[in-house]
């Protein structure tokens, strides 16, 4: 038995001083297993953004520590920290954070470019990352000229290109109809139970919430699980 390949242990985060200070998130702990699936699920301003981006290592807690596939990625320095999230975590971020002269076959293959693989299987994974979110026919085209459903689905594809042991999703079908919502999400409960992904989704979408092995409730910063 391997131990959890995501632990969030007592994770606090205050934002601002004085008047506009804003306890984000309240000593949130939880843990993911390889091949699960958790969904993190609350209203609009209850953390959710906060404990992801927390457990990716992109902002640092006030209290607490988060562990990817047993490595501590919080007060990591910035060299450990970059090769966790380029090698161990797969981030879907809430805006997408598409790089905008790339186009979406670039945009998918920008993790593998740090990998150690051939060019050849580069590119056959970039394609069949491409095929696997329906963006044949707009592999060539920049995110500008895509629409937002497009675009998140470069974010999804691009997140879980590299295999990563860890995946974060920020709210990944919330630009989506609800027909490319559920092949999203079945792309990524897929992709999760074939290579025992351990996986943390932000969501407030029901039908992400039926695909998840856990869900945890979020209030005020708080985990409800
Ligand atoms: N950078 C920031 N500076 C100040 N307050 C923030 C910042 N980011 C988030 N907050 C506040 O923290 C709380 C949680 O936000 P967030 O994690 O984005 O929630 P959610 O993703 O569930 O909508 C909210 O009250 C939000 O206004
Ligand atoms: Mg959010």
């Amino acid at each position: 038995m391997t131990g959890p390949l995501l632990r969030v242990e007592a994770l606090s985060r205050v934002y601002g001083t004085g008047s506009a200070r804003t306890v984000a998130l309240r000593g949130a702990t939880l843990e993911v297993r390889a091949g699960e699936l958790v969904v993190v699920r609350g209203p609009s301003g209850s953390g959710k953004t906060t404990l992801l981006t927390l457990a990716a290592g992109l902002d640092d807690p006030d209290e607490g520590a988060v562990w990817v596939d047993g490595a501590k990625i919080t007060g990591a320095t910035e060299t450990e920290g970059a090769r966790l999230r380029r090698e161990v975590v797969g981030f879907v971020d809430q805006e997408f954070a598409l790089v905008p002269f790339l186009t979406a076959a670039e945009n998918i293959e920008l993790p593998l470019r740090a990998s150690r693989l051939a060019a050849r299987e580069r590119r056959a994974r970039t394609r069949e990352m491409v095929d696997a979110v329906g963006l044949s026919d707009h592999s060539a085209q920049r995110p500008e000229e895509m629409s937002g459903g497009q675009q998140q689905r470069v974010a999804v594809a691009r997140a879980l290109v590299h295999r990563p042991r860890v995946l974060l999703a920020d709210e990944p079908t919330a630009q989506l109809d609800s027909a490319t919502a559920s092949s999203v999400i079945s792309l990524l409960a897929e992709h999760v139970r074939r290579h025992g992904t351990a996986a943390l989704v932000a969501s407030h979408d029901t039908s992400v919430a039926e695909r998840a092995d856990r869900v945890i409730e979020i209030h005020d910063g708080r985990l409800r699980g």
